[in-house]
């Protein structure tokens, strides 16, 4: 799918005051917030708030964001960027902190370095890709922003392929998504480095896509003869 939803979202104080116990009440264990932010200081101020939740596990900070003080270009770009948000946003934190990377780039293994000789705790990727379609008879672009995020099942091999890239190049966790649709491929994706496996545009073609994996891994398990997942994070290395 090509999506260009933007940020959706209805900000810090209402995510803290509405969202988290909305949450709470079918959700009991602790949750990823993923922060977004157009300056250094959005970063940092979002992430100090969500820091205190209890709620809140692990905070995933998502830098495919343009910085709007230098010229629009995403943080996870460039590696001098992707460098300065995970400091500024681990020196209020204290939480386990993971940066989001964009695959939007000419070197994943620079980006994800970067980030962990500045403290990250662990990496996710990837975020979507920029894509686009063209309406034939109207001979414009389908998405009115032109270009939008490119996601689901069609883009797999690149996130499997930096997965794999950034597994051998740092020692923090990664958590990986990327088209995975269907339960090979949480086997497959953490094969190639990933410790945890997310699942985003599958959940708007089935909404149980989930369920469905969580219940099938013991059977994807038993035909790969595996006890414990544990066992096969980075084993195709
Ligand atoms: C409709 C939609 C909205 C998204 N919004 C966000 C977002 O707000 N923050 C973020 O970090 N990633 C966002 N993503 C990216 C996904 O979390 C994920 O990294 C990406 O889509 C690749 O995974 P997938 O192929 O399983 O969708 C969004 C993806 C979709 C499809």
């Amino acid at each position: 799918m090509i999506n260009s939803v933007g940020l959706q979202n209805p900000g810090i104080d209402k995510v803290i005051s509405e969202e988290l116990p909305k949450l709470k009440k079918c959700f009991n264990k602790p949750v990823i917030a993923n922060i977004s932010g157009f300056s250094i200081d959005e970063y940092t101020y979002c992430c100090e708030r969500i820091d205190k939740e209890e709620q809140v596990g692990i905070i995933e900070v998502n830098i495919s964001c343009p910085n709007v003080h230098n010229g629009g270009m995403a943080f996870g770009t460039d590696p001098k960027a992707a460098a300065e948000v995970t400091k500024a946003v681990k020196k209020v934190t204290t939480k386990p902190v993971y940066i989001k990377l964009s695959p939007n780039v000419t070197d994943i293994v620079s980006i994800a370095k970067a980030c962990e000789a500045e403290g990250a705790d662990g990496i996710s990727l990837i975020n979507t890709l920029m894509g686009m379609r063209i309406d034939k008879m109207r001979r414009r672009p389908v998405v009115a922003n032109k270009m939008g995020g490119f996601s689901g099942s069609a883009i797999f091999p690149v996130a499997l392929r930096m997965v794999y890239q950034v597994y051998e190049a740092v020692k923090i966790p990664i958590i990986g998504m990327g088209g995975v649709s269907k339960v090979e491929d949480v086997f497959e994706m953490m094969l190639a480095g990933a410790t945890a496996v997310q699942v985003g545009a599958a959940n708007l073609v089935d909404p149980y896509a989930c369920k469905t994996m969580v219940e099938e891994l013991p059977k994807v398990m038993e035909k790969y003869k595996v006890n414990n997942l544990k066992d096969i994070i980075g084993g195709a290395h």
